[in-house]
């Protein structure tokens, strides 16, 4: 795969024309796919942070990149990497054996990968107080960011703009989305904000821990005795959290996890029907943490960051990130290796990890801006039952009207008879159930995904919602049909 940084001054499309004219679509179709046209570069958000941020434009044949939303991904941790793990393990055009993947959503829009909060991926601190310590600053980075950004890229202004995220990715895109919202209305950032879609996403913690018992225990993942261990833990994080005590939560929090894990024999958080090998531990343990966990991490603190920021710097992405993809960016300083500043940024937010937001939910629907909250069937970490729990509680007065719409199975491949997902929606909200899938959605059901992606933007409708009895008879029509997510 050519790893050269490449420009193109005329836009694909336009060269695409002459065939367009002179030969049968057929002929098009049959072209080699064509590799996506690339920029990326730092932003300095503050003093001494740097953002790294990484664009591709959109591959689609048919349609230029004025014609297709253009998607910001946001990954969790905090300190997991967009660049780096949502574009190569997710997805973006290459995977991370560099082949080209087949469901790559730059098929059907652009793609603008952020490492943030800054200290992650390849973004860089100077200094140590530098990193965000809470939502507002990671907030208020990403409007410096983004109006630089949309200022120097003026051509995307009019272009519907989406928020797509995953894990702590959604509590920080649920902050984002509101502060860009306000940034809009005041003309401070010229863009087509469009929607916000929230993946397994850390909105409400507690509620995920809470029903960490029942959802194990349903899936024979756990006992009586297990079921009361992780009962009564997850009370003690609900008393921390509700009295405002969110370091002893995120303390607690760890706890759970150790006894979840003792007690369903090693179960992988991200997806339950695997289990976290012990080769992770180590490798994390020899090589990760001697180098870049800070001497006086608590332990709970180095728990929770091998847990869920080491893990998304295994082995072969780091090298992949540190090795050729560096050399072509050309433009990572010497001394900034990619995660190398990541469990500090996880460390720093310490504080916030355990906040709930379920308010910025409710304040984007009310100010009504489009919502998907989607979720992976497999995930432990930001369960189903968790989301649906901080769900009902919110205040926003259409909830009554969203929870009575009957849900619409969906399915990826119109030839199969397998059900892909469910889906809800009423008004601006939109919940989307992801079976098989686990805490990595389209890395687990990458045609799903796409789907779910082209459905969000409005590139394809869910058609008429079918009686369940009609629904075998219809489905043979779904993939023609047309209307929209809000009136199934
Ligand atoms: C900030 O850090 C980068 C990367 O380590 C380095 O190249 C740069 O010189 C530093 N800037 C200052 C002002 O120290
Ligand atoms: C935003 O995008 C939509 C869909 O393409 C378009 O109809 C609308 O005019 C755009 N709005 C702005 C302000 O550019
Ligand atoms: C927002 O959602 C509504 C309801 O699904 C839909 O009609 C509208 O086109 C969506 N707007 C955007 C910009 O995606």
């Amino acid at each position: 795969m050519e790893l050269a940084p490449r420009s193109c001054p005329v836009p694909r499309w336009l060269l695409l024309f002459p065939l367009l004219l002179g030969l049968s679509v057929g002929a098009v179709i049959n072209l080699p796919a064509e590799e996506a046209k690339e920029v990326w570069g730092y932003v300095t958000v503050r003093k001494d942070a740097h953002m790294f941020w990484w664009l591709y434009y959109t591959t689609n044949s048919y349609k230029n990149f004025l014609e297709l939303p253009l998607i910001m991904w946001l990954q969790g941790g905090p300190g997991g990497s967009g660049t780096g793990f949502g574009n190569f393990e997710e997805i973006g055009p290459l995977n991370s054996d560099l082949k080209p993947r087949r469901t790559t959503w730059l098929q059907a829009a652009s793609l603008l990968f952020v490492d943030n909060p800054v200290g992650t991926g390849f973004s860089y601190v100077n200094t140590s107080d530098a990193y965000a310590k809470d939502l507002a600053v990671v907030a208020s980075d990403m409007m410096v960011f983004l109006k630089t950004f949309f200022d120097s890229h003026s051509e995307f202004q009019t272009v519907p703009f989406y928020i797509f995220s995953e894990s702590y990715g959604g509590k920080m895109a649920a902050g984002i989305s509101l502060e860009l919202y306000k940034a809009v209305k005041q003309g401070t950032i010229k863009c087509n904000f469009s929607g916000v879609a929230l993946g397994d996403s850390w909105i409400s913690p507690v509620d995920s821990v809470l029903s960490w018992g029942p959802y194990l225990y349903s899936m024979s993942l756990l006992d009586d005795v297990g079921l009361a261990e992780v009962s009564a833990i997850a009370e003690k994080v609900l008393a921390a959290v509700n009295s405002g005590h969110y370091k002893e939560a995120t303390e607690l929090w760890s706890e759970a996890e150790s006894i979840v894990e003792k007690n369903a024999d090693n179960v992988n958080f991200y997806n339950i029907l695997t289990k976290s090998t012990p080769n992770l531990a180590m490798e994390s343990s020899l090589e990760f943490m001697p180098i870049h966990m800070p001497i006086h991490m608590p332990t709970h603190l180095r728990r929770l960051s091998q847990r869920h920021v080491r893990r998304l710097h295994q082995g072969t992405l780091s090298q992949l990130m540190n090795g050729p993809i560096r050399k072509k960016l050309q433009i990572i300083p010497q001394d900034v290796s990619w995660g190398g500043q990541s469990s500090y940024v996880f460390t720093n937010m310490e504080e916030d990890f355990m906040k709930p937001v379920i308010i910025f939910v409710d304040a984007l629907l009310e100010a009504g801006i489009n919502v998907t909250v989607y979720n992976g069937q497999l995930d432990l970490v930001v369960d189903t039952m968790g989301q649906e729990a901080w769900l009902r509680k919110l205040k926003w007065p259409g909830l009554s009207q969203f929870s009575q719409q009957r849900w619409k199975a969906l399915y990826s491949d119109p030839k199969s008879s397998e059900t892909s997902a469910f889906v809800k929606s009423y008004k601006n909200l939109c919940f989307f159930w992801i079976l098989g899938a686990g805490h990595m959605v389209p890395s687990d059901r990458g045609d799903m995904a796409l789907k779910m992606m082209k459905l969000v933007t409005q590139q394809e409708g869910l058609g008429k919602q079918a009686e369940p009895w009609r629904q075998t008879q219809e489905r043979a029509t779904d993939a023609g049909a047309v209307g929209n997510v809000a009136h199934p």
